[in-house]
């Protein structure tokens, strides 16, 4: 007998994870691929953290740990608050999660009920809408362009006139990496007090920033649901490690949540989370990296064709409008792999409608990558006329 699949578990896959394994194909025929296309630092957790951590295995029985987390690290992050955006977040109002991802579920779960109507950027991380719809949430999604800075706006959000329970916001994005300005910030929360609206602000690239650094909605307004991670500026993604800052009322609920989906974050990624706060340097010396690789990429990338790329404030991404090349960024990338052996992510992950003229450059890499990807896309595009 065949039974039923859940209509709730059919979400669209991640397109970039198909590039990832025609990229590992060509890896496996003994090509070298350049990987543009994941959005996962090139390094991994800092030595110092590494050193400590495997100090800690040998005396530590690395149990579960409470649903909130250890309270060390919950201080350590409230002391973070303090120091980046002299922010006042109690350690009380911080649950630490299994990455970013966990905390989105608790969020959803916690803020809104099926059938609630939750705004959200196109182009955007397309998690977000496939969690929303598998818990019967309704994404609105607002497309958004240059004009906006690829950021949903007070006036974007009132010219469209859609009544929402919740806005999601991403600042930096991905895949853009634009950085919502922070007047723009504190309208977006003012805003969303006024109305009604849990403003939940996914800020895990932040610290990767190329200007100004960005505005933290925790300081801002105590109804915000802030996600952050230790996948990007900590360089940590396989440690699945994140947190959430939960308005006070909201922390005993999204507990109770975390003990019955997830008992504990992993103990051994939380310790190794705590030391990696105390990493400054090795951390920045990675910011400095994907600076020099998003220079190099904004001076050569113009002349291999694509020269219209969204500002990139922050993250490690760079958006191109490719629509002059393709009206299909799927089979332009597939396209791009084979005959250049740089794999880079189509847009269509991003943005169901214009995500078929968008390309997604990752420089979250080596640098000597960088280089070695614009020489090829420049003989490419002279070859092909791409
Ligand atoms: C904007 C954004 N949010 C959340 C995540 C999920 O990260 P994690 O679960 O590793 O914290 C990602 C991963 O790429 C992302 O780009």
């Amino acid at each position: 007998m065949v039974l039923k699949v859940a209509a709730r578990a059919k979400v669209p896959p991640f397109i970039v994870m198909d590039v990832m394994s025609q990229a590992a194909a060509r890896e496996a025929a003994g090509e070298r691929v350049l990987h543009l296309e994941v959005g996962q630092p090139g390094t991994g957790l800092p030595r110092g953290a590494a050193e400590r951590l495997a100090a800690l295995i040998e005396t530590e029985r690395l149990g579960y740990t409470v649903a909130l987390g250890i309270p060390e690290l919950r201080a350590r992050i409230s002391r973070h608050y303090r120091e980046a955006h002299g922010a006042d977040v109690p350690p009380e109002r911080i649950l630490v999660t299994t990455g970013s991802s966990a905390a989105f579920q608790l969020a959803f779960l916690g803020a809104f009920a099926a059938g609630d109507r939750v705004g959200l950027a196109a182009p955007g991380y397309p998690a977000y809408r496939h969690i929303l719809k598998a818990l019967g949430v309704e994404p609105v999604i607002f497309p958004v362009g240059a004009d906006s800075r690829y950021q949903p706006t007070v006036p974007v959000l009132e010219a469209a006139g859609e009544r929402l329970d919740g806005l999601i916001v991403a600042s930096p994005s991905n895949p853009t990496g634009t950085v919502v300005p922070p007047d723009e910030m504190r309208a977006l929360a003012a805003h969303c007090e006024r109305e009604g609206i849990r403003l939940i602000s996914d800020e895990i690239y932040h610290g990767i920033v190329y200007g100004e650094p960005a505005v933290s909605a925790a300081g801002l307004t105590e109804t915000a649901i802030v996600i952050n991670s230790f996948s990007k500026y900590y360089s940590m993604t396989g440690w699945r490690l994140g947190w959430l800052v939960a308005p006070p009322d909201m922390i005993r609920p999204l507990e109770c949540l975390a003990q019955n989906m997830f008992i504990s974050a992993p103990t051994l990624s939380q310790y190794a989370g705590l030391f990696a706060m105390d990493c400054e340097d090795e951390l920045q010396a990675n910011v400095a990296r994907y600076a020099a690789n998003r220079a190099l990429l904004l001076e050569h990338l113009p002349a291999a064709g694509f020269d219209r790329l969204a500002p990139a404030d922050g993250a490690f991404y760079l958006y191109a409008d490719v629509s002059r090349q393709t009206n299909d960024s799927q089979d332009f990338c597939r396209r791009m792999l084979m005959e250049t052996g740089v794999a880079t992510t189509p847009g269509l992950d991003f943005d169901a409608e214009q995500g078929c003229r968008f390309v997604r450059f990752s420089f979250a890499g080596a640098t000597e990558d960088m280089a070695e990807a614009a020489k090829r896309l420049k003989a490419w595009s002279a070859a092909s006329g791409s």
